[in-house]
């Protein structure tokens, strides 16, 4: 693929302080050539028509027969600007929404009026991934890319093979674990015709299989290595400023998988105090489920920090050593963020860095009955995304986060892309809720809206609505 310089002012860059090697945005890279850490896209602010306000893009709303300003990621294009916004892929992503949840607070601690949750499962694939995905697509197709690939819990999956299917600009190879994949996700996979690899292992075994297959076939890499793809979710954060009158929350609470999601939001909000678009920059909380909790490992049991980009890489490869020595596996009901091996470590440490950031876990137990809570209002989420709801009861419980603080949490996939964690959920089939949740040590339906099952009977009917409306 091209080696020409692509862009005057956008570049990729090493995110090690030491290293800061640069590379051409025309270079499909994962990792820096000289010292193998994770690479940015960097851009020369200074010679962009950066905006001084952040209302300058409240222009864009009268425009929205122009695809580039209804998109949701490129009517942010000014703070994206790696390629001209004309040959900028868009799909309509980025419609989604920010709610006042004052059903929720409560249940979390919060007074009301201080949570919101941020709907990213709106997108046109149902997840948060097609922020990231129509910057992916774009950088490929500056490169002329004919096939793109990716590990995936299922949503990255989905994504691609959904890009792949509306744009017709390259064909869609995905990989995924065998049985570790939410039946929502697969379907969108198969349905949009994505060559789907199922592979004996989980995620982690996927996402080092597919970097070599990658790089053996020159295959274009939409994983969250991909830094184009972090440009693209970097405008959740720009929404959420957005919704709230562009003036920034204290918290922004995420679940936390392969990172890409805390490291974007991390790079989106340090970029807008850097450009002077915000005065004070909200605090990072990322919440992993317990049995997927590498990153809470680290940072809180080991006390791993970014440290001026001088992570303590012995502590780390420790952990992993240690990890594959006794064979433990990520396991959680929370399937999109199981994950042992976040490939974005380093890049969320950083984050966590510039935003006072802190990382908690949660049980399937929690996050099963914070989605319930969720789904009471009406939009409802997978659980990975309650995991965020979850996280922010426990902060608030440990007294981290204040119960007068305005805290988003960010949904990051729609409901129906798990169907079987609710079912087995609110059933009353024993044997379901055992075989699907009992296994992940969930004890209790707290929160249970069961089917109240009744005789085909008129009159048994009737006297059944009556008692329970
Ligand atoms: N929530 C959902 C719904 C996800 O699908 C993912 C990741 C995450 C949270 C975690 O985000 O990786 O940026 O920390 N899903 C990936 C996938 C891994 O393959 O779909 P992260």
């Amino acid at each position: 693929m091209g080696r020409s310089q692509l862009s005057d002012w956008a570049f990729q860059r090493c995110i090690s302080p030491r290293c800061g090697a640069t590379f051409d945005i025309g270079e499909t890279l994962s990792s820096c050539l000289r010292c193998g850490e994770l690479l940015d896209v960097d851009y020369q602010w200074d010679r962009l028509p950066v905006p001084k306000s952040l209302r300058e893009f409240e222009s864009a709303w009268a425009r929205r027969h122009d695809p580039f300003a209804f998109s949701g990621v490129w009517r942010f294009h000014s703070l994206l600007p790696f390629a001209p916004r004309e040959q900028s892929v868009t799909i309509g992503e980025g419609q989604t929404l920010l709610q006042r949840a004052d059903w929720v607070a409560p249940y979390v601690g919060l007074e009301p009026g201080r949570l919101f949750l941020q709907y990213e499962g709106m997108n046109p694939s149902g997840s948060f991934k097609d922020n990231g995905m129509a910057a992916a697509f774009t950088h490929a197709r500056l490169l002329g890319a004919q096939r793109a690939a990716c590990a995936s819990t299922g949503n990255t999956s989905a994504s691609l093979a959904l890009y792949c299917a509306v744009t017709r600009l390259m064909r869609a190879i995905i990989f995924v674990g065998s049985g570790k994949i939410a039946s929502g996700k697969l379907a969108q996979a198969l349905e949009f015709g994505a060559l789907t690899i199922q592979i004996q292992g989980d995620f982690d075994d996927a996402m080092a299989r597919v970097k070599e297959v990658a790089k053996q076939l020159g295959i274009y890499l939409v994983n969250s290595l991909n830094p184009f793809r972090l440009e693209g979710q970097k405008t959740t954060m720009y929404r959420v400023l957005e919704a709230l009158g562009w003036e920034p929350p204290d918290w922004i609470v995420v679940p936390g998988g392969n990172l890409g999601n805390s490291s974007a939001f991390g790079k989106a909000l340090w970029e807008l105090k850097q450009l002077d678009l915000i005065k004070r920059i909200p605090r990072l909380a990322v919440v992993n489920a317990s049995g997927a909790n590498t990153l809470s490992q680290l940072v809180n049991t080991l006390g791993v920090r970014w440290n001026a980009g001088e992570p303590d890489r012995h502590l780390i490869a420790e952990y992993f050593r240690a990890m594959e020595a006794e064979n433990r596996r990520a396991s959680t009901i929370a399937s999109a963020i199981e994950i042992n091996r976040p490939v974005n470590l380093t890049k969320c440490l950083r984050a966590l860095e510039w935003c006072e950031g802190v990382v908690c876990d949660v049980s399937d137990q929690d996050i099963l009955d914070a989605k319930a809570q969720v789904g009471i209002g009406g939009f409802g989420c997978e659980p990975a995304s309650a995991a965020s709801v979850a996280g922010t009861k426990e902060l608030v419980r440990q007294g981290i986060i204040g119960k007068d603080e305005r805290v988003v949490c960010v949904l990051t996939g729609h409901q129906l892309k798990d169907p079987n964690a609710t079912v087995a959920y609110h059933t009353t089939d024993k044997e379901l809720f055992s075989k699907v949740l009992g296994c992940r040590g969930v004890r209790r339906a707290t929160f249970a809206n069961r089917a109240v099952v009744v005789p085909n009977d008129l009159e048994e009917i009737i006297k059944a609505v009556r008692l329970y409306s």
